[in-house]
């Protein structure tokens, strides 16, 4: 049975904000996943969440603060990240461990960590607002900055690399396929023509041609008009969908009986992906056309959200960053043994 999706308005209580970024759903989280979290293992030990998507670590300090015996496993590819959200949770010493890896290496750093399974797991796509802050990242079209754009800055590939390099149809399939671009042919052909000229090297050289190439009337409508075409490379730039979708069953194989997942999108095209893993996770197993379920193919998770849950007017009020957020959770169906 779906739970009640009757998640808390209250404020966030901890000091998140002092690092310039709300966790978004925090309270709707810590309830998701307190059921897996306040568990013990056999051996005494605590439950373990791995937080995929550790950024500034404000959901991670949040559940290390309330549940007293939980040990985090912080994962993020962007060693910044890791830094900052090392030096905030240094107060709970060796519950914390940081691994820097995509969230696809998420198997992988469990092992490193010493662990065979886990009791829940968080991710919080996407970009972080500290991410967004540091404009010479290039992730912002609101700021002049060098077109880069990788949460990893030992990654090869830039923004500038694609829109410099890339022929007029892959940068149409881009901006199509990751940022859902009416206009992608239209954009693609102005950037082989102007960099023709002299290379893109800014953001704003690339908001100032998006400027010319979407039409006034479209542009007033469907938000700022650099607004897709960044969402597109960035997810290009970073591999992120191509990363989600290694990452999804990976955790949900890591996951003890009982243990739980929360994924939370900001965009339609990971939240499809979050979508269509949980459908396959949550169906049967039994052949198709079988008039009952074969014993030992009941499905492996049950869903905790009742499709995809959002943030309530007055968190968006407060954090705007939570208006597009998509929330999915599950559970690993079992008697709530531990590993
Ligand atoms: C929205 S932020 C997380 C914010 C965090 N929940 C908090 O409360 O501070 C997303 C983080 O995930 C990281 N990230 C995005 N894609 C990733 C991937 N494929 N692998 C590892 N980390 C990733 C980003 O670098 C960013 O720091």
């Amino acid at each position: 049975m779906p739970e009640s999706p009757d998640h808390s308005d209250s404020p966030d209580p901890g000091n998140s904000q002092e690092h310039g970024h709300i966790p978004v759903l925090l309270e709707r989280c810590v309830e998701l996943l307190a059921p897996a979290l306040t568990r013990h293992h056999a051996d005494g030990t605590g439950a373990v969440l791995v937080d995929a998507t550790l950024g500034a670590g404000g959901h991670s300090e949040r559940f290390l603060t309330d549940f007293p015996g939980l040990q985090v496993i912080g994962l993020d590819r962007d060693p910044n990240a890791l830094g900052v959200a090392g030096a905030r949770l240094a107060l709970f010493g060796d519950r914390m461990r940081l691994v820097r890896t995509r969230y696809d290496g998420i198997a992988g750093a469990i092992a490193e960590c010493g662990f065979e399974r886990i009791d829940g797991a968080l991710f919080d796509l996407g970009v972080s607002s500290m991410q967004l802050d540091q404009t010479e990242r290039g992730f912002s079209y609101s700021a002049d900055a060098p077109l880069d754009m990788r949460m990893d800055p030992d990654a090869l590939l830039t923004a500038a690399e694609i829109l410099n390099t890339y022929d007029a149809k892959s940068i149409a399939r881009i901006l199509r396929d990751f940022g859902e671009e009416r206009f992608a042919g239209r954009i693609a052909d102005k950037v082989v023509k102007r960099r023709a000229q002299q290379p893109f090297s800014t953001t704003g050289e690339l908001v100032e041609l998006l400027y010319e190439a979407i039409p006034a009337p479209a542009r007033r409508t469907g938000g700022h008009p650099a607004k897709r075409t960044f969402q597109a490379l960035r997810v290009a730039v970073n591999g992120e969908l191509d990363s989600l979708r290694a990452a999804l069953p990976a955790a949900l194989a890591a996951l003890s009986d009982g243990g739980r997942i929360v994924v939370m999108a900001y965009q339609s095209l990971e939240d499809r992906i979050v979508k269509q893993a949980f459908s396959a996770a949550t169906a049967s197993r039994t052949p198709p056309g079988l008039p009952m379920e074969l014993p030992g193919h009941e499905p492996e998770f049950v869903a905790l959200t009742r499709g995809a849950e959002k943030a309530r007017q007055a968190e968006i009020d407060r954090n705007p960053r939570s208006a597009p957020v998509r929330l999915r959770a599950l559970e690993k169906v079992g008697e709530g043994a531990n590993s």
